[in-house]
């Protein structure tokens, strides 16, 4: 049996947004007929890039899961883990550099004096420094493919995203003068080829390079500048990793205590095993010899040795414009944004607190209101149309007697009345011995695809848009048991809304599933793509549990 229910909803005046939602016996979907189809070529190569990293990162996450416990996972802190280095750069190159010569005779002894002779704190913290940077870049380019093959860079995000990619060249840039300032053979290297390449751009009008020609040439001046630097740009990166963030609420700026311990604990021990050692010293007047990469910072170099000045650049520039585009290759229409109505907004912040990208703000009333003073408005540039405010918000009850359901904030393509409609159609579709309606989202295992006969499925942007009155409300229609899924735990494709969906079902967070309601009859049960097979046990599991619920304790 299958049943289609046309919906049309007008945005404003240019904009109408139609759909039609198809309900059959095996499960619902919703078409949204007015999406615009992307289908040329980089949206296409983009996709299947996106699809296959998606994969790998989910196997390694669920494996991470496995052995770190999801509120300890590395993978979904890298970009705390990033801040989290930065810090011990700082504490350990505070230390160096009390013992660090600034002239250009001197520094390549005194950095032997702290390896050897002082060992025990000196040498490790020199190696605490070298390991931290290397893993800082390790956790950067892992903290941002992340972003790119989950697809959480564009929209509200791209402004986090663009301020990330001049962070990648402060940290290199800041890594590859670490090396210089070892002045050894690989210091040799690096200043040498650097300042060949940054001779070609017509910026300059002094070839730099040729500092590099004789040790005579090199001055301490020219020394103590680039100290200077390499210590200056930690500050700049610093603020640039505030500014990163500064449109997210509650942003993963440390990884949790018992994540930093350990990572700690592995750099310290990693130093003590094998330490950093300087290569031999830098003499301009002879060609290094055999050098020791540390690839993590260096990699580019042999490529870009093989290629003419003007290609390098061109890579380099050419890449760097690219990654910043990325969030607007090809151009996307936006989903609509969430709309406040203030005939029932009580300026309750709910909805401000709960907005993961900081997109509502409260605002004095605008239409002289006799009870209330402020107003919930959303700043339309920062909202990435999540949902998660339709949740958060009191008014967001399927039980209100109006004309036209309407929560105080929602999603104009998908508010209160669509939600209880698709609840109820899902209701109806439903028979058999248990019947399970499962509300998931459409960034976690895709809920649409189980192909089962004994539950209906609605499959939410985010888990975090379900307000909880919605399940009371179906299992007060007829549903025997109501299953909840969405993003793995630690890893919401929206940020917060599988934590925030958590504490409202536990009573910990408003509004609350109200306490009447048999908590035996729902499940919570957050799932990637990858973990299919679990969430279906999971799921048989609840079925077999609710037939063990004696019957006068159903639904009230
Ligand atoms: C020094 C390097 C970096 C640090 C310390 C850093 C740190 C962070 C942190 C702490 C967050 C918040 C995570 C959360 O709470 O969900 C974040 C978000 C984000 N970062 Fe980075 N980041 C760095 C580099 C980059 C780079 C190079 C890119 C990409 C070019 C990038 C793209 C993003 C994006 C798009 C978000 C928003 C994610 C979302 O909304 O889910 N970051 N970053
Ligand atoms: S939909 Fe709501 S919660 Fe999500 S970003 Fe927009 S205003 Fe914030
Ligand atoms: S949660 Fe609802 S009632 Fe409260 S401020 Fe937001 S929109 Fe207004």
């Amino acid at each position: 049996m299958v049943q289609a229910i046309p919906y049309r909803i007008f945005l404003d005046e240019d904009h109408v947004y139609q759909g039609i939602v198809v309900f059959s016996m095996r499960r619902i979907e919703r078409y949204r007929l007015n999406k615009p189809r992307q289908r040329n070529f980089i949206y296409r190569f983009l996709k299947s890039i996106q699809r296959g990293g998606r994969w790998l990162f989910q196997l390694a996450e669920g494996a991470a899961n496995a052995v770190f416990g999801s509120e300890n996972n590395p993978m979904y802190y890298l970009g705390g883990l990033t801040f989290f280095f930065l810090y011990i750069l700082v504490v350990s190159g505070i230390y160096i550099y009390i013992f660090y010569d600034t002239e250009v005779d001197g520094a390549y002894a005194s950095i032997e004096y702290m390896t050897h002779e002082q060992w025990y704190l000196g040498g490790v913290m020199r190696s605490l420094h070298r390991y931290a940077s290397d893993a800082m870049v390790i956790s950067m380019i892992l903290h941002m493919l992340r972003r790119f093959f989950n697809d959480r860079y564009n929209g509200g995000r791209s402004f986090s995203w663009v301020t990330g990619v001049p962070m990648l060249w402060i940290v290199f840039i800041t890594g590859l003068l670490g090396y210089f300032l070892v002045w050894d053979q690989l210091a040799q290297f690096i200043a040498v080829r650097t300042f060949e390449w940054v001779d070609w751009l017509p910026i300059i009008a002094e070839p730099t390079a040729r500092n590099f020609l004789s040790n005579a040439n090199m001055t301490d001046t020219l020394f103590r500048l680039l100290v200077v630097t390499h210590l200056g740009l930690p500050l700049f990166l610093l603020a640039a990793m505030l500014l990163h963030t500064n449109r997210l609420h509650q942003p993963k700026v440390s990884p949790p205590r018992k994540l930093a311990i350990g990572t700690l604990l592995s750099l310290l021990v990693l130093s003590l095993i094998h330490p950093a050692f300087s290569q031999a010293p830098a003499n301009l007047g002879v060609a290094p010899g055999v050098l020791h990469f540390d690839w993590f910072y260096l990699f580019p170099y042999p490529l870009m040795t093989l290629l003419p000045k003007s290609v390098a650049w061109a890579v380099i520039g050419g890449g760097t414009i690219f990654v910043m585009l990325l969030p607007w290759l090809p151009p996307k229409r936006r989903d609509p944004v969430a709309k406040v109505d203030l005939t029932s907004c009580s300026g309750c912040n709910l909805c401000v607190e709960d907005c993961p990208y900081e997109a509502i703000r409260l605002e004095p009333r605008t239409d002289g209101h006799p009870r209330f003073n402020y107003e919930a408005q959303v700043i339309e540039s920062k909202c990435v149309s999540c949902g998660i405010c339709t949740g958060s918000c009191p008014f967001s009850s399927p039980f209100r007697h109006a004309t036209e359901l309407k929560s105080a904030i929602e999603m104009p393509h998908s508010g209160m009345q669509h939600l209880r409609d698709e609840t109820s159609g899902a209701l109806q579709t439903l028979s058999g011995e248990q019947r399970i309606i499962i509300f998931g989202c459409d960034h976690g295992m895709h809920v649409t695809k189980l192909d089962r006969t004994d539950t209906a499925e609605i499959s939410l942007e985010c888990i975090g848009m379900l307000p909880p009155s919605l399940i009371d409300y179906a299992l007060r229609q007829g549903a025997d048991g109501v299953f909840v899924t969405g993003c793995r735990m630690g890893d919401c494709f929206h940020r917060l809304g599988n934590q925030w969906m958590q504490q409202r079902l536990n009573d910990e967070r408003k509004p609350e599933l109200k306490r009447k309601v048999p908590r035996e009859r729902i499940r919570f049960f957050m799932a990637a793509e990858a973990d299919r097979s679990a969430l279906v046990r999971e799921l048989e599991a609840f079925a077999h549990d609710l037939q063990a619920i004696p019957v006068k304790d159903q639904k009230s």
